[in-house]
C-alpha cells in the first residue's frame, strides 16, 4: 500500500485564540449584545480592549464592560492613564482588528467621512489594521439613501460590514438594521481570522438526519445531531467558500454567513443536491440518509385497533445521493462519511471504493451520535490516515483544511 499522506497541522481549535482586538462601541440599545460578544470573544482566548463613545455609555456601563473583558475601558481621549496622551495611536497599534459593534448610523457617517473628533473615530482614522463594522440602527436609518451612501463608500475603502440583520427593532418596528445576535458576530469575526485555503471554492454540504413518514404523525430516522455537518458549514465559510447546506431535520442555527435549504425525507435532499450539484467544486456528503422509505406511506395516522395488532410495513430502497453525484460526467470533488459500528478500516476503504470516491472520513457512529468531539480516520488513494480526538468545530477546520489540499489546482487556493 501506498505511504499514508501526511496530515495538515491540525487547526487551531479557535481563531481567535491570542488575537488582540479593539472592541469600539457607539450609541444604540445594542450595546447590552457586546457583553454576550465580548464573554464570547474572550472565552475564545482573544484580549478585548474595549473603547466606548460617550453616546454608548449612556446603554451600559463601562464598569460593567470592564469587567467582563478584564481591561480597563477608555472613553476618552484626554485620558491621563495612558502616558503620552497617544490614546488614539497607541490603542489602535496594538490591536490586530479594530471591531465596531454596535456602529450607529452617525458613526458609519463620521467614518466615511475620515472625521476624527473623539477617541473612537480618531482611533479608526489612524488604524493600520483592518476594520470591521456591525451596524445597528433603525429600519428607516439604515435604508436612508446617506447611510446607504456611506456603507457604500466604507465598502469602497475596504471596510469589513457585517450585517445588519432583519426582524423586530427596539423601537417596534420590523425590518432591516437589528445588529447581528452576538453568536452570529462572535462567528463573523472569527471567519475574518481563518486562512482562506477555500476561497474562490463552492462547496456543498448535507448534514443531519433524513426523516421518512410512516404517516402523517409516525416515522423512521437515523441518529444524527447534525453536529459534524454544521461544524463543517461552518469551518468551509470561515476558509472562504461559499457554502450551501442542505440540512435534514435538526435544531441547529445556521452558521453565520451559509445559505441553507432545510429538507425533511432522502428523496428531498435528493433533489435539493442533485439540483445545486452543477454549481458546486465540493461535494461533502455528511447527512446519514435513510436508506429505505416506506412504501406508500399512509396519508392518515394508522390506527390502533386489537383486531388488526401491529402493521407491517414494506419499505423501498431511497436513491445514494453521494453515489449519484460521484458518478456524474465530471462530478465535484466528492466527500463520504461513514458511521460504522466496528471494523472502520475494512469498511471504510470498500465504502470510499465502492462509491468511487477520492476521500471518505470514517468513524465509529455509536460513539460520537450527538457529542461534541469526534475521533476520525482518512481513508482516500494513499491509505489511511488517523486524526487524533478533536472537538467538531476543530476538526472541522482540520478536515477543512485536509479538503483543501487535496483538491485540484491548489495553485488557486492561497
Ligand atoms: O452507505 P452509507 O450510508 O454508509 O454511506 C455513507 C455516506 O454516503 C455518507 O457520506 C452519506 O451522507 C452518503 N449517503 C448518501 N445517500 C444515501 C446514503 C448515504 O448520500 N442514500
Amino acid at each position: 500500500m501506498a505511504k499514508p499522506a501526511e496530515p495538515a497541522e491540525p487547526a487551531q481549535s479557535a481563531a481567535l485564540a491570542g488575537k488582540h482586538l479593539m472592541l469600539g462601541m457607539t450609541g444604540g440599545i445594542a450595546c447590552y449584545k457586546i457583553a454576550e460578544l465580548t464573554r464570547l470573544l474572550t472565552k475564545a482566548g482573544a484580549t478585548v480592549q474595549i473603547a466606548m463613545t460617550e453616546a454608548a455609555t449612556q446603554f451600559i456601563t463601562p464598569v460593567t464592560m470592564q469587567a467582563l473583558s478584564g481591561r480597563p475601558v477608555y472613553t476618552s481621549q484626554w485620558d491621563a492613564r495612558i502616558g503620552n496622551n497617544m490614546a488614539h495611536i497607541d490603542l489602535s497599534r496594538e490591536a490586530q482588528a479594530i471591531v465596531i459593534a454596535p456602529a450607529s448610523a452617525d458613526f458609519l457617517a463620521k467614518l466615511a467621512h475620515g472625521m476624527a473628533d473623539d477617541l473612537l473615530s480618531t482611533l479608526c482614522l489612524a488604524r493600520e489594521c483592518e476594520l470591521l463594522v456591525v451596524p445597528a440602527m433603525n429600519r428607516q436609518m439604515w435604508s436612508n439613501s446617506a447611510t446607504q451612501r456611506n456603507v457604500a463608500q466604507l465598502r469602497a475603502d475596504g471596510v469589513h460590514v457585517l450585517g445588519p440583520d432583519s426582524g423586530a427593532q427596539a423601537c417596534g418596528e420590523v425590518g432591516d438594521g437589528r445588529m447581528l445576535e452576538p453568536h452570529a458576530t462572535f462567528e463573523a469575526i472569527a471567519s475574518f481570522f481563518q486562512p482562506k485555503v477555500l476561497a474562490g471554492r463552492r462547496v456543498l454540504i448535507t448534514a443531519g438526519p433524513t426523516f421518512e413518514p410512516i404517516d402523517p404523525v409516525r416515522g423512521i430516522t437515523n441518529r444524527s445531531s447534525g453536529k459534524m455537518g454544521f461544524a463543517l458549514a461552518r469551518a468551509a465559510q470561515q476558509a472562504g467558500a461559499d457554502v450551501r447546506l442542505v440540512a435534514g431535520p435538526v435544531s441547529l442555527p445556521t452558521p453565520w454567513g451559509v445559505v441553507r435549504e432545510d429538507v425533511e425525507t432522502a428523496q428531498q435532499m435528493y433533489d435539493a443536491v442533485v439540483q445545486s450539484a452543477n454549481d458546486c467544486d465540493v461535494f461533502i456528503a455528511v447527512a446519514a440518509v435513510a436508506d429505505w422509505r416506506v412504501d406508500q406511506a399512509s396519508s392518515q395516522k394508522i390506527k390502533k385497533t386489537a383486531e388488526r395488532g401491529a402493521p407491517s410495513l414494506s419499505f423501498v430502497e431511497n436513491p445514494d445521493i453521494l453515489a449519484t453525484i460521484a458518478a456524474l460526467p465530471s462530478p465535484p470533488y466528492c466527500v463520504g462519511f461513514a458511521a460504522e459500528s466496528g471494523e472502520l478500516e475494512t469498511h471504510g476503504e470498500e465504502k470510499r471504493l465502492r462509491k468511487k470516491l477520492p476521500l471518505l472520513i470514517g468513524n465509529l457512529g455509536p460513539q460520537t451520535f450527538g457529542r461534541n468531539d469526534n475521533e476520525v480516520v482518512l481513508f482516500d488513494n494513499n491509505g489511511l490516515t488517523r486524526m487524533p480526538r478533536m472537538d467538531k468545530d476543530a476538526l472541522a477546520a482540520t478536515l477543512v483544511r485536509e479538503i483543501a489540499r487535496r483538491l485540484p489546482d491548489t495553485s488557486l487556493i492561497s
